[in-house]
Protein backbone atom coordinates (compact mmCIF):
# COMPACT_ATOMS: atom_id res chain seq x y z
CA UNK A 1 0.00 0.00 0.00
CA UNK A 2 0.75 3.80 -0.52
CA UNK A 3 -0.26 4.99 2.74
CA UNK A 4 -0.09 8.61 4.02
CA UNK A 5 0.55 9.27 7.92
CA UNK A 6 -1.51 12.37 9.48
CA UNK A 7 0.30 13.38 12.32
CA UNK A 8 3.53 12.55 13.02
CA UNK A 9 3.25 12.46 17.05
CA UNK A 10 3.63 9.35 19.37
CA UNK A 11 1.16 7.22 17.46
CA UNK A 12 2.32 8.25 13.63
CA UNK A 13 6.20 7.33 14.71
CA UNK A 14 4.85 3.99 15.81
CA UNK A 15 2.41 3.37 12.69
CA UNK A 16 5.36 4.69 10.93
CA UNK A 17 7.53 1.75 11.70
CA UNK A 18 4.62 -0.48 11.41
CA UNK A 19 3.97 0.17 8.20
CA UNK A 20 7.43 -0.11 6.66
CA UNK A 21 8.08 -4.03 8.72
CA UNK A 22 5.15 -4.90 6.83
CA UNK A 23 6.55 -3.64 3.60
CA UNK A 24 4.00 -0.91 3.00
CA UNK A 25 5.34 2.83 1.58
CA UNK A 26 5.23 5.98 3.65
CA UNK A 27 4.84 8.41 0.88
CA UNK A 28 3.79 11.12 2.92
CA UNK A 29 3.45 12.39 6.74
CA UNK A 30 1.94 15.65 7.71
CA UNK A 31 2.16 17.48 10.84
CA UNK A 32 1.72 20.97 12.03
CA UNK A 33 4.79 22.79 9.94
CA UNK A 34 3.13 21.07 6.38
CA UNK A 35 -0.21 20.66 6.85
CA UNK A 36 -1.19 22.73 3.72
CA UNK A 37 0.46 19.75 1.87
CA UNK A 38 -2.86 17.98 2.53
CA UNK A 39 -4.12 18.95 -0.57
CA UNK A 40 -5.35 17.25 -3.83
CA UNK A 41 -1.81 16.75 -5.37
CA UNK A 42 -0.17 15.27 -2.36
CA UNK A 43 -2.90 12.84 -1.64
CA UNK A 44 -2.75 11.61 -5.24
CA UNK A 45 -2.27 8.25 -5.50
CA UNK A 46 -2.26 7.20 -2.06
CA UNK A 47 -3.95 4.34 -1.61
CA UNK A 48 -4.73 4.89 2.11
CA UNK A 49 -4.70 7.60 5.23
CA UNK A 50 -3.90 7.20 8.70
CA UNK A 51 -5.32 10.05 10.91
CA UNK A 52 -3.96 10.07 14.48
CA UNK A 53 -3.70 13.92 15.48
CA UNK A 54 -5.72 16.44 17.66
CA UNK A 55 -9.30 16.80 18.85
CA UNK A 56 -9.21 20.49 17.55
CA UNK A 57 -7.52 19.50 13.72
CA UNK A 58 -8.82 15.51 13.18
CA UNK A 59 -12.38 16.72 11.29
CA UNK A 60 -11.01 19.23 8.80
CA UNK A 61 -7.74 16.28 7.80
CA UNK A 62 -10.40 13.53 7.64
CA UNK A 63 -12.98 15.93 5.65
CA UNK A 64 -10.10 16.72 3.15
CA UNK A 65 -9.32 12.43 2.39
CA UNK A 66 -12.91 11.84 1.85
CA UNK A 67 -12.88 14.65 -0.35
CA UNK A 68 -10.36 13.59 -2.45
CA UNK A 69 -11.74 10.13 -1.96
CA UNK A 70 -8.87 8.57 -0.19
CA UNK A 71 -10.05 5.87 1.96
CA UNK A 72 -8.61 7.00 5.71
CA UNK A 73 -8.34 5.38 9.21
CA UNK A 74 -9.13 7.84 11.93
CA UNK A 75 -7.53 7.34 15.05
CA UNK A 76 -7.98 10.97 16.73
CA UNK A 77 -10.46 10.85 19.96
CA UNK A 78 -12.34 13.89 21.57
CA UNK A 79 -14.46 15.08 18.21
CA UNK A 80 -17.03 12.51 17.59
CA UNK A 81 -19.71 14.75 18.47
CA UNK A 82 -19.19 15.12 14.39
CA UNK A 83 -18.74 11.41 13.52
CA UNK A 84 -22.36 10.85 12.56
CA UNK A 85 -21.93 14.31 9.94
CA UNK A 86 -18.47 12.99 8.77
CA UNK A 87 -19.76 9.26 7.91
CA UNK A 88 -22.63 10.71 6.04
CA UNK A 89 -20.31 13.00 4.00
CA UNK A 90 -18.10 9.88 3.43
CA UNK A 91 -21.50 7.63 2.11
CA UNK A 92 -22.24 10.98 -0.11
CA UNK A 93 -19.30 10.95 -1.36
CA UNK A 94 -18.67 7.11 -2.21
CA UNK A 95 -15.25 7.24 0.10
CA UNK A 96 -13.81 5.06 2.62
CA UNK A 97 -13.81 5.90 6.70
CA UNK A 98 -12.89 3.66 9.37
CA UNK A 99 -13.08 4.83 13.33
CA UNK A 100 -12.09 3.10 16.52
CA UNK A 101 -12.01 4.98 19.54
CA UNK A 102 -9.37 2.05 20.45
CA UNK A 103 -7.75 -0.11 18.24
CA UNK A 104 -6.13 -2.38 20.45
CA UNK A 105 -8.02 -5.90 19.84
CA UNK A 106 -7.62 -6.71 23.77
CA UNK A 107 -9.21 -3.71 24.46
CA UNK A 108 -12.33 -4.56 21.56
CA UNK A 109 -12.88 -7.83 23.43
CA UNK A 110 -13.28 -5.52 26.57
CA UNK A 111 -16.17 -3.91 24.83
CA UNK A 112 -17.71 -7.15 23.71
CA UNK A 113 -17.38 -8.48 27.14
CA UNK A 114 -18.66 -5.37 28.66
CA UNK A 115 -22.03 -5.11 26.29
CA UNK A 116 -22.85 -8.67 27.54
CA UNK A 117 -21.79 -8.38 31.29
CA UNK A 118 -24.34 -4.79 31.26
CA UNK A 119 -27.12 -7.10 29.25
CA UNK A 120 -26.33 -9.79 31.93
CA UNK A 121 -27.05 -7.49 35.09
CA UNK A 122 -30.25 -6.30 33.13
CA UNK A 123 -32.06 -9.39 32.98
CA UNK A 124 -30.91 -10.62 36.12
CA UNK A 125 -32.09 -7.31 37.41
CA UNK A 126 -28.92 -7.83 40.09
CA UNK A 127 -28.75 -4.36 42.19
CA UNK A 128 -25.19 -3.41 41.22
CA UNK A 129 -24.37 -0.08 40.73
CA UNK A 130 -21.68 0.64 38.22
CA UNK A 131 -18.32 2.97 37.43
CA UNK A 132 -16.05 3.46 34.80
CA UNK A 133 -12.64 4.61 35.12
CA UNK A 134 -9.56 5.67 32.69
CA UNK A 135 -6.32 6.55 33.88
CA UNK A 136 -3.95 7.76 31.04
CA UNK A 137 -0.75 9.91 30.83
CA UNK A 138 -1.10 13.57 31.44
CA UNK A 139 -0.04 14.35 27.87
CA UNK A 140 -3.56 12.98 26.91
CA UNK A 141 -5.61 15.96 25.52
CA UNK A 142 -9.26 14.46 25.52
CA UNK A 143 -11.40 13.29 28.70
CA UNK A 144 -12.90 11.40 29.18
CA UNK A 145 -11.04 8.86 26.36
CA UNK A 146 -12.65 8.00 23.30
CA UNK A 147 -12.46 3.90 24.80
CA UNK A 148 -14.01 5.30 28.38
CA UNK A 149 -16.75 6.56 26.07
CA UNK A 150 -17.22 3.64 24.24
CA UNK A 151 -17.89 1.41 27.23
CA UNK A 152 -20.80 3.93 28.52
CA UNK A 153 -22.29 3.42 25.54
CA UNK A 154 -22.21 -0.50 25.59
CA UNK A 155 -23.47 -0.58 28.99
CA UNK A 156 -25.85 2.60 28.68
CA UNK A 157 -27.79 0.35 26.04
CA UNK A 158 -28.46 -2.66 28.14
CA UNK A 159 -28.98 -1.03 31.54
CA UNK A 160 -32.04 0.57 31.57
CA UNK A 161 -31.12 2.19 35.33
CA UNK A 162 -28.63 4.26 33.82
CA UNK A 163 -29.40 7.36 31.38
CA UNK A 164 -26.57 9.33 30.63
CA UNK A 165 -22.93 9.02 31.36
CA UNK A 166 -21.23 11.89 33.42
CA UNK A 167 -17.71 12.96 33.61
CA UNK A 168 -15.44 13.34 36.63
CA UNK A 169 -12.33 14.56 35.57
CA UNK A 170 -8.37 16.38 36.82
CA UNK A 171 -9.03 19.78 37.80
CA UNK A 172 -5.99 20.76 35.51
CA UNK A 173 -7.73 19.24 31.71
CA UNK A 174 -8.98 22.16 30.35
CA UNK A 175 -10.37 20.37 27.54
CA UNK A 176 -12.72 18.00 30.29
CA UNK A 177 -16.31 18.07 30.55
CA UNK A 178 -16.63 18.18 34.14
CA UNK A 179 -19.63 17.46 35.25
CA UNK A 180 -21.46 20.94 37.47
CA UNK A 181 -24.39 19.64 38.82
CA UNK A 182 -25.03 16.77 41.39
CA UNK A 183 -24.79 13.05 40.21
CA UNK A 184 -27.99 11.01 40.38
CA UNK A 185 -28.56 7.50 40.46
CA UNK A 186 -29.47 7.72 36.52
CA UNK A 187 -25.98 8.98 35.85
CA UNK A 188 -23.42 6.46 34.65
CA UNK A 189 -19.86 7.89 36.24
CA UNK A 190 -16.76 8.05 34.30
CA UNK A 191 -13.75 9.16 36.35
CA UNK A 192 -10.52 10.55 34.66
CA UNK A 193 -7.26 10.08 36.03
CA UNK A 194 -3.72 11.58 34.68
CA UNK A 195 -0.57 10.47 35.49
CA UNK A 196 2.69 10.08 34.59
CA UNK A 197 3.53 8.39 31.68
CA UNK A 198 0.68 5.37 31.34
CA UNK A 199 -0.36 4.40 27.93
CA UNK A 200 -4.42 3.33 29.52
CA UNK A 201 -5.93 1.41 32.06
CA UNK A 202 -10.13 1.12 31.96
CA UNK A 203 -11.89 -0.61 34.82
CA UNK A 204 -15.42 -1.17 34.41
CA UNK A 205 -16.67 -1.97 38.26
CA UNK A 206 -19.82 -3.44 39.24
CA UNK A 207 -20.52 -3.13 43.21
CA UNK A 208 -23.06 -4.37 45.60
CA UNK A 209 -23.69 -4.70 49.17
CA UNK A 210 -21.53 -7.75 48.89
CA UNK A 211 -19.00 -7.88 46.13
CA UNK A 212 -17.66 -6.11 43.43
CA UNK A 213 -16.67 -7.55 39.82
CA UNK A 214 -14.48 -6.03 37.83
CA UNK A 215 -13.50 -6.09 34.01
CA UNK A 216 -9.68 -4.56 33.28
CA UNK A 217 -7.84 -3.60 30.54
CA UNK A 218 -4.14 -2.58 30.63
CA UNK A 219 -2.56 -1.58 27.70
CA UNK A 220 1.65 -2.32 28.38
CA UNK A 221 2.26 -0.07 24.83
CA UNK A 222 1.18 2.25 22.00
CA UNK A 223 2.91 -1.16 19.51
CA UNK A 224 -0.39 -2.79 20.06
CA UNK A 225 -2.50 0.50 18.84
CA UNK A 226 -0.39 1.20 15.91
CA UNK A 227 -0.38 -2.31 14.74
CA UNK A 228 -4.38 -2.22 14.95
CA UNK A 229 -4.82 0.43 12.98
CA UNK A 230 -2.73 -0.42 10.28
CA UNK A 231 -4.39 -3.86 9.90
CA UNK A 232 -7.46 -1.75 9.66
CA UNK A 233 -5.28 0.36 6.98
CA UNK A 234 -5.09 -2.73 5.12
CA UNK A 235 -8.53 -3.97 5.60
CA UNK A 236 -9.83 -0.41 4.38
CA UNK A 237 -7.57 -0.25 0.96
CA UNK A 238 -9.67 -0.64 -1.93
CA UNK A 239 -13.38 -0.33 -0.18
CA UNK A 240 -15.53 2.34 0.19
CA UNK A 241 -18.13 2.63 2.99
CA UNK A 242 -17.86 3.16 6.44
CA UNK A 243 -16.41 0.43 9.06
CA UNK A 244 -15.54 0.22 12.67
CA UNK A 245 -13.69 -2.61 14.39
CA UNK A 246 -16.90 -4.62 14.43
CA UNK A 247 -16.23 -5.13 10.74
CA UNK A 248 -13.20 -5.72 11.22
CA UNK A 249 -13.35 -8.52 14.21
CA UNK A 250 -15.79 -10.37 11.83
N1 LIG B 1 -7.92 5.19 18.48
C1 LIG B 1 -6.83 4.73 19.10
O1 LIG B 1 -6.62 3.51 19.25
C2 LIG B 1 -5.83 5.70 19.65
C3 LIG B 1 -4.63 5.26 20.21
C4 LIG B 1 -3.71 6.20 20.67
C5 LIG B 1 -3.99 7.54 20.56
N2 LIG B 1 -5.17 7.93 20.04
C6 LIG B 1 -5.50 9.34 19.84
O2 LIG B 1 -4.75 9.78 18.71
C7 LIG B 1 -4.44 11.16 18.85
C8 LIG B 1 -2.94 11.36 18.69
O3 LIG B 1 -2.25 10.69 19.73
P1 LIG B 1 -0.66 10.83 19.89
O4 LIG B 1 -0.36 10.11 21.15
O5 LIG B 1 0.05 10.47 18.66
O6 LIG B 1 -0.54 12.42 20.13
P2 LIG B 1 0.72 13.34 19.88
O7 LIG B 1 0.43 14.62 20.58
O8 LIG B 1 1.99 12.62 20.21
O9 LIG B 1 0.71 13.58 18.28
C9 LIG B 1 -0.20 14.39 17.61
C10 LIG B 1 0.51 14.97 16.39
O10 LIG B 1 -0.42 15.66 15.57
C11 LIG B 1 0.23 16.82 15.07
N3 LIG B 1 -0.77 17.78 14.57
C12 LIG B 1 -1.47 18.72 15.24
N4 LIG B 1 -2.27 19.40 14.39
C13 LIG B 1 -2.08 18.86 13.17
C14 LIG B 1 -2.64 19.12 11.89
N5 LIG B 1 -3.55 20.10 11.68
N6 LIG B 1 -2.24 18.36 10.85
C15 LIG B 1 -1.32 17.39 11.02
N7 LIG B 1 -0.75 17.10 12.22
C16 LIG B 1 -1.13 17.83 13.26
C17 LIG B 1 1.03 17.32 16.26
O11 LIG B 1 2.04 18.22 15.86
C18 LIG B 1 1.61 16.00 16.78
O12 LIG B 1 2.82 15.66 16.13
C19 LIG B 1 -5.03 11.56 20.21
O13 LIG B 1 -6.32 12.07 20.02
C20 LIG B 1 -5.11 10.25 20.97
O14 LIG B 1 -6.12 10.25 21.97
C21 LIG B 1 -6.10 7.05 19.59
Amino acid sequence: MKTAIIGYGKMGREIEQILLERGHEVALIIDVENRSELDAEHLAGIDVALEFTTPTTAYDNLRTCIEHRVPVVSGTTGWTERLEELKQYCTEQHSALFYASNYCLGVNLLFMLNRQLAAQIERLQAKYGVEIEEVHHTQKKDSPSGTAITLAEGILEHLSSKKQWVNFAPIFDVNAIEEKRPVTEEDLVIRSVREGMTPGIHTVSYESEDDRLVLQHTIKNRRTLAMGAVIAAEFLCGKEGVYSMKDLMK
